[in-house]
């Protein structure tokens, strides 16, 4: 994502567009990569030279285990991306705007000790420790498809908190109409936010009745480990049915609000980026088409897939929004 150009570049092409998901973490030899790119041409090469595509060894350890995970038994899906493919290519502009820079980048943030602001529109507000906020709540793993504006697609096994649960702790009251959301700003952290690419620091919201849907989830981890700071550690949110780009991540700050919260991607261009952002194949960005998506971990040949009405979660939220036009409220 980027003001200026947001569209997926001319050329450029992911590691796991290359090789087969299984071929690149079954084989860590890059062969079959290799045998690949000779098939392709120099243009495509010249992009990898230029270090638009993640190394071919490009590796992330696993953090720490998290003990005592339960799985979801109703948020179960197959096809779950490799660990790979869901910490080596990201968006957190805060450590660089390529894909492979926030794996690259983001081990320098300090993610211990954490702890979260609350304020606004509630009864309990202060700062908690990341520790106040997680000892009362069960950890559960939900697979959840996850869809980016960009128009790609992948299947990750989160592990987290019922957003709702921690929200209601917090006793709002009667005027809180919406919750806002907040990353850390730290620039001598967060090389990223030296640069006047977004207005700093990271900013999300939801209305209140989507915070509080059983489906927002408050994110600690993935794959069963702890959260790799690339994907937004300590604690972000996940927001599935709607583009990965509300679902903010390493959050300091927690404001629930009677009017809607300015957002980050919003106010860079609001005719691109809604408040609302629910995936929606029949509303297309503005400079490409949002019908269909490419899933990350598959050939580079494989056809994209459709993408669905509130990404295939729509029987369970599509009632937040009954009388709302979708085109407007995009
Ligand atoms: N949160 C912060 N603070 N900074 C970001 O740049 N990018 C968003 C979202 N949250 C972003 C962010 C976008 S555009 C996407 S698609 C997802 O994070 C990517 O999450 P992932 O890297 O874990 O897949």
């Amino acid at each position: 994502m980027t003001r200026k150009r947001m569209s997926p570049r001319a050329g450029h092409i992911l590691p796991s567009e290359i090789t087969s998901e299984r071929d690149y973490f079954d084989k860590p030899s890059p062969i079959a990569r290799r045998d690949v790119l000779k098939t392709l041409g120099g243009g495509m090469l010249a992009s990898l030279a230029a270090g638009s595509v993640t190394p071919a060894t490009a590796a992330t350890e696993r953090t720490a285990k998290i003990a005592g995970v339960k799985p979801s038994s109703r948020y179960r899906l197959d096809d779950v991306n490799s660990w790979e493919d869901i910490t080596t290519y990201n968006n957190f502009y805060e450590f660089g705007l390529d894909k492979s820079d926030p794996a690259r980048n983001a081990g320098r943030m300090k993610v211990k000790p954490w702890s979260v602001e609350v304020t606004g529109e509630a009864d309990k507000t202060g700062v908690f420790t990341l520790e106040d906020i997680l000892r009362p709540h069960p950890l559960e793993e939900r697979i959840y498809r996850f869809r980016c504006v960009e128009a790609w697609s992948r299947v990750v096994p989160w592990v987290g908190i019922p957003l709702a649960d921690v929200l209601k702790r917090f006793d709002p009251n009667s005027r809180a109409k919406y919750v806002e959301f907040t990353t850390l700003m730290d620039p001598m952290q967060m090389p990223g936010q030296r640069r006047a690419v977004l207005d700093w620091p990271y900013v999300e919201g939801l209305r209140i009745d989507e915070a509080m849907h059983p489906l927002a989830l408050l994110v600690v981890g993935v794959y069963g480990h702890w959260l790799p700071n690339q994907n937004g550690a300590p604690l972000r949110l996940i927001v599935p049915w709607k583009y990965g780009f509300k679902s903010v991540k390493s959050i300091v700050r927690i404001r629930f609000t009677a009017r809607q919260p300015r957002t980050s991607w919003n106010l860079a261009a609001s005719n691109e980026y809604g408040f609302y952002a629910n995936v929606n194949p029949a509303v297309d960005h503005p400079r490409w088409s949002q019908a269909k998506e490419r899933r990350i971990g598959q050939s580079f040949l494989a056809p994209r897939v459709d993408t669905l009405a509130f990404n295939g979660y729509a029987d369970e939220v599509s009632s937040l929004y009954r009388g709302m036009d979708l085109r407007r409220f995009y």
